[in-house]
């Protein structure tokens, strides 16, 4: 089993991940967001590229069954119900709902990654669950950064060395790339104080700025969660159930 990482989504295209098991991650917050959203009963997320789209797709849904969720420039998108703080996510407003999920990075990498035969999300609030389903599926993988505005980020990046390490610790027959070497190194370097991390991070200072510290406390809870988000015909569900 092979471990690469794509520490920008803007390094290959979206064929690069055709027939390929990726891992999307962006920890602040797309991807803890789906996995809350998920923790608490959300039927499935729709992930989509372009708020237009979200609007278009909602329209065509049924009304009480579907709400739109996600974010521009960290805050709500007029006419949606949800912004993209995890903690709006709770059971009371998800449970049995499908969600049509914008966001300025995350959502965007997810859609890019269609082609993959395998999709999974991936925070720190899920990694071991990640890691252990990674080993048991045993095919190489691709772990993409959603990164920032196209560029690094420090917090995707650093989710990224910490998932490998745990599946370093599951399997002895693993390869690393050097981008997942980089990536193990920096999750030595800065993960273990993840909550100093993000406050130091460009992402995690905008959230700051923009009143959202507790978005930021839920993100840094370590294998608070099994949920194992799937990517499957355009949307995303539980594999856990
Ligand atoms: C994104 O997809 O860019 C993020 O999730 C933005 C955010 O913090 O809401």
């Amino acid at each position: 089993m092979k471990i690469n990482v794509l520490i920008t989504p803007n390094s290959v295209d979206e064929l690069y991940f055709t027939g390929k098991t990726t891992v999307v991650i962006d920890v602040l917050r797309a991807s803890t967001t789906i996995v809350e959203a998920l923790q608490n009963g959300a039927k499935e997320i729709v992930p989509v590229a372009t708020v237009e789209f979200a609007v278009k797709l909602s329209g065509g849904m049924f009304g009480g069954h579907t709400l739109l969720g996600g974010e521009r420039n960290t805050r709500k998108i007029e006419g949606f119900a949800l912004g993209n703080s995890p903690l709006e996510y709770n059971e009371n407003i998800v449970s049995g709902k499908s969600i049509v999920f914008y966001t300025t990075n995350g959502s965007k990498a997810i859609v890019k990654a269609k082609f993959s035969e395998n999709m999974f999300i991936c925070c720190f609030n899920n990694i071991n669950a990640i890691a252990k389903h990674l080993v048991k599926l045993n095919n190489d993988v691709e772990i993409l950064c959603a990164g920032k505005s196209n560029l690094f980020s420090m917090e995707d990046t650093v989710c990224a060395g910490r998932l490998i390490s745990e599946i370093l610790k599951l399997s002895d027959e693993i390869k690393i790339t050097d981008s997942s070497r980089a990536a193990i190194a920096l999750n030595r370097a800065f993960g273990k104080n993840l909550m100093a991390m993000f406050q130091e991070s460009e992402h995690g200072q905008l959230l700051l700025d923009n009143g959202f510290e507790e978005d930021l406390k839920l993100a840094a809870k370590v294998s608070s969660s099994e949920v194992i988000p799937y990517y499957t015909s355009s949307v995303i569900k539980s594999l856990t159930g």
